[in-house]
């Protein structure tokens, strides 16, 4: 499949309606998603961009379809992560001495996984490249979201191609923000932003109002995944610079796992004493087990408060709360309030080993830990409600 965009500018990508994790394991891709490749048919010819390894051979007798190899003048690489560069062997195999164009980060990344001496030409914010009557310029994007990451914007059809800033894994032969549902695009693009571009906020804004103002005309945005925005581009640049501002709704989060059902208790409790408090917030609760990871990561994006618990095994605590405070740590949320809970048999660590995971992430921690010794019986119970009563009304 491929289809064009505006004038001699065509989409030459992968839809990949199988994809289901993303980074190995780390990223649920529930709907799928795309690599988008970018053909310009100017004077002279560019790629922006190929797709993931697997795709190679398809990639490349689709782009054949599309143009003669041979006259392909430039290759654009405006990342080297193997789900954009992946066809470039199997390309650069029947173009071997074709440009690359990439930045000084992207040139290591590309010659560290493929060991290849390609013909590199290292370009930099504001570097241009003639294709006859319109020109690529290139924006360098260090950690937008690698150091090597960069966008080119073509003049003339105002056409910014992103790469993965403002990407989303969502597959859609429709190929538009404005044609797909706009529910699922918006809970991709925010799953998207909360579990890959968080760590990087202040990049983020300061990359933004840096390329704003340049004061381009804008078309149309073009990612490297999902959907091309048509329609009003610059909604997905402001709802960027809402998230980067250290995003959060009216919301607490409660999450949890269980053994025997002891934390599962606490944790309804809390949820009832934040519902009861004089703070008209909205709370969810997570069970880990039974949520997506990703999903998780997502909602606590959008808390100004969450709460964690688990009971403690083996003097710590459940695997999947171990995961859950090993993904927040990387991800450097701001500006948001925690604590801590957990029943216990024995020894009961697991709250406070919670709380000193999560201060140390960056939040802001109630003063105390919750513990509960066997089930909660009645008392207990009314100091769970009790402290997240508190948690909501004192603290959030
Ligand atoms: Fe950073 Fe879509 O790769």
């Amino acid at each position: 499949m491929s289809f064009n965009i505006k004038n001699n500018v065509y989409w030459v990508g992968k839809t990949d309606w199988e994809l289901e994790r993303f980074h190995g394991y780390e990223y649920s891709t529930n709907r799928g998603s795309t690599y988008n490749s970018y053909l310009i048919k100017e004077e002279k010819t560019a790629l922006i961009d190929t797709v993931w390894g697997p795709y190679s051979k398809e990639f490349v007798e689709n782009l054949a379809k599309e143009t003669d190899l041979g006259k392909i003048d430039y290759v654009i690489a405006n990342h080297a992560e193997p789900d954009h560069s992946g066809a470039l062997p199997e390309l650069m195999r029947k173009i071997p001495d074709t440009p690359v164009y990439c930045t000084k980060n992207g040139l290591k990344s590309l010659k560290g996984q493929y060991h290849q001496d390609w013909n590199f030409n290292v370009v930099k914010t504001g570097d241009k490249l003639s294709l006859g009557d319109k020109d690529l310029v290139f924006v360098e994007m260090p950690m937008l979201h690698w150091p090597d990451s960069m966008l080119c914007y073509l003049t003339g059809d105002s056409l910014l191609f992103s790469n993965d800033a403002f990407g989303h894994h969502y597959a859609s032969e429709l190929m538009y923000s404005d044609l797909v549902d706009q529910a699922e695009l918006y809970a991709e693009c925010i799953k998207y932003y909360a579990n890959i571009l968080t760590p990087f906020n202040p990049m983020v804004t300061k990359k933004i109002n840096e390329v704003l103002s340049l004061n381009l005309p804008l078309d149309m945005i073009c990612p490297s995944h999902g959907m091309i925005w048509r329609d009003h581009p610059e909604q997905i640049v402001e709802q960027y610079l809402k998230w980067a501002d250290n995003y959060q709704e009216n919301q607490i989060t409660v999450i949890y796992d269980t053994m025997w059902n002891g934390t599962r208790k606490m944790a309804e409790c809390i949820a009832k004493g934040i519902r009861e408090s004089d703070k008209d917030v909205n709370v969810k609760l997570c069970h880990l087990e039974k949520r997506d990871k990703n999903d998780v990561i997502t909602e606590i994006f959008k808390s100004k408060g969450i709460i964690i618990g688990s009971p403690t095994v083996n003097r710590g605590v459940l695997t999947s709360v171990a995961a859950i405070l090993e993904l927040i740590k990387g991800l450097k949320f701001r500006k948001k309030k925690a604590a801590a809970f957990g029943c216990y048999g024995w020894s009961g660590e697991s709250a406070k080993i919670i709380s000193d995971s999560l201060e140390a992430s960056g939040f802001e921690m109630a003063d105390e830990v919750l513990k509960v010794n066997w089930n909660p019986d009645n008392e207990s119970v009314e100091k769970c409600i009790e402290y997240g009563k508190k948690f909501s009304e004192k603290f959030v």
